[in-house]
């Protein structure tokens, strides 16, 4: 068990404070953000110490902070957290410029501590189960795949969207940690990466919150298309847009020389995956309902904006699994590593849109260890 810090009170922390729920090792003490009265809000509702981020990263019970800011500060805040002797986990990306990613990795490093990233979707059971698929050679060797996520935009459901339209900010930052872990849990790490990205309209509206009604600036390309070839030789087509209004595409599909494969969404944890081996047959479908972390555990929508209807859910399940190996001295899944090659391959992808040239990425990372039941249910408070 360790004593978390939260620092960025916004709207996924809710998310993160169910994760207390599920995992027997997460133990929230204390949340601060940079607006304070973001910070007594959340205080209250959890019954945990409100304070300021100076007083956070000096609290000595405070074990791990966790750093739910936006994109644009996670660099800051894990720095200040490694730099204070704190382990950090932070959501996606790491940061939003590989260069300083590598920093807070190599300062983890020196200083002996921890740093975890999000996603951990990766983890889940759809994630696991596509990846024995894979694993076991039932699809045969991966050729080539395609994914994608487009919706309208975050302004749908979101009072602040500012963040994700400025620099920093976009579609590829803001989705990409999802498609690019799972194709790295899948596929191993990437080698290099072509893109093209566009902005359509330098504005857009805030349609729901205080603001609703009022508009703000675009700065980013807000469609990108982009292929991606791996280590392994696999070449992967993405396409990740706030500018469609629907589609009906799966999320995800990997093509082998023996079969195919569709991935469940990369942002959630469940599934079912579906697999086919011969050309115009019916495609198997592959629960992942008894799984662990593949359950539904959501049937109503809760209001939360990044659940469907009938969902599963296990955000957390990183910050968890870190921590076991933290006190058990193991390298965790959702590590430095794998979140710095996500980023350069994020990175990359917008290089490769400005510079309309093929981008070699500059690091790699050791495809991630499958995670087993039996490792899922040490982390489990209700088995
Ligand atoms: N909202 C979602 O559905 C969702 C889902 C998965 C992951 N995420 C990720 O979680 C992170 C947070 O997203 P969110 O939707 O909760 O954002 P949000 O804007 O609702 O909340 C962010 C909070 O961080 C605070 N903050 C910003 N900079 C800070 C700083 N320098 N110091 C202290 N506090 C600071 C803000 O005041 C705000 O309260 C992002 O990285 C996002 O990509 C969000």
């Amino acid at each position: 068990m360790k004593n978390i810090g939260l620092i960025g009170c916004g709207n996924i922390a809710e998310t993160y404070f169910r994760a207390q729920d599920y995992f027997n090792n997460i133990n929230f003490i204390a949340c601060a953000d940079k607006f304070s009265e973001a910070a007594k809000k959340c205080a209250d509702q959890y019954k945990i110490k409100s304070l300021t981020v100076d007083e956070i990263l000096n609290d000595s019970d405070v074990d791990v902070i966790l750093n739910l800011t936006i994109p644009q500060a996670h660099y800051e805040i894990s720095k200040l957290a490694l730099e204070s002797g704190k382990h950090v986990y932070s959501e996606k990306p790491m940061s939003i410029k590989y260069e300083e990613a590598k920093e807070l990795v190599d300062l983890a490093n020196k200083n002996n501590l921890y740093i975890g990233n999000a996603p951990d979707t990766f983890l889940g059971g759809g994630g696991q189960v596509a990846r024995q698929f894979v694993d076991r050679d039932n699809i045969g060797q991966v050729l080539t795949g395609n994914f994608i996520f487009a919706f309208p935009g975050v302004q749908e459901f979101h009072p602040n969207p500012d963040s994700w339209f400025q620099s920093g900010g976009g579609p590829v930052i803001d989705m990409g940690p999802y498609f690019f872990t799972t194709l790295v849990n899948l596929l191993g790490p990437a080698k290099n990466v072509r893109s093209r990205g566009k902005k359509f309209s330098n504005q857009r509206n805030y349609l729901v919150g205080p603001k609703k009604g009022q508009s703000f600036d675009v700065e980013i390309s807000t469609s990108v298309m982009f292929d991606v070839e791996f280590e392994n030789e696999a070449i992967v087509q993405g396409f990740i847009s706030f500018d469609v209004q629907n589609h009906a595409r799966n999320h995800m599909e990997l093509y082998g020389t023996k079969g195919s494969i569709v991935v469940p969404d990369p942002n959630m944890f469940g599934g079912p995956v579906l697999l086919s081996r011969e050309l115009g047959s019916e495609w198997q479908e592959i629960s992942v309902e008894d799984k662990y972390l593949g359950k539904t555990n959501i049937v109503n929508h809760s209001g939360r904006s990044n659940e469907a209807p009938k969902q599963s859910n296990y955000r957390g399940v990183g910050l968890s699994e870190m921590i076991y190996s933290i006190e058990n001295k193991k390298q965790h899944r959702c590590n430095g590593n794998l979140a710095l090659h996500v980023l350069d391959i994020i990175e990359s992808t917008i290089i490769a849109s400005e510079t309309k040239k093929e981008i070699n990425l500059r690091s790699t990372c050791n495809q991630p260890i499958p995670l087993t039941e039996e490792e899922v249910k040490l982390l489990l408070k209700d088995k």
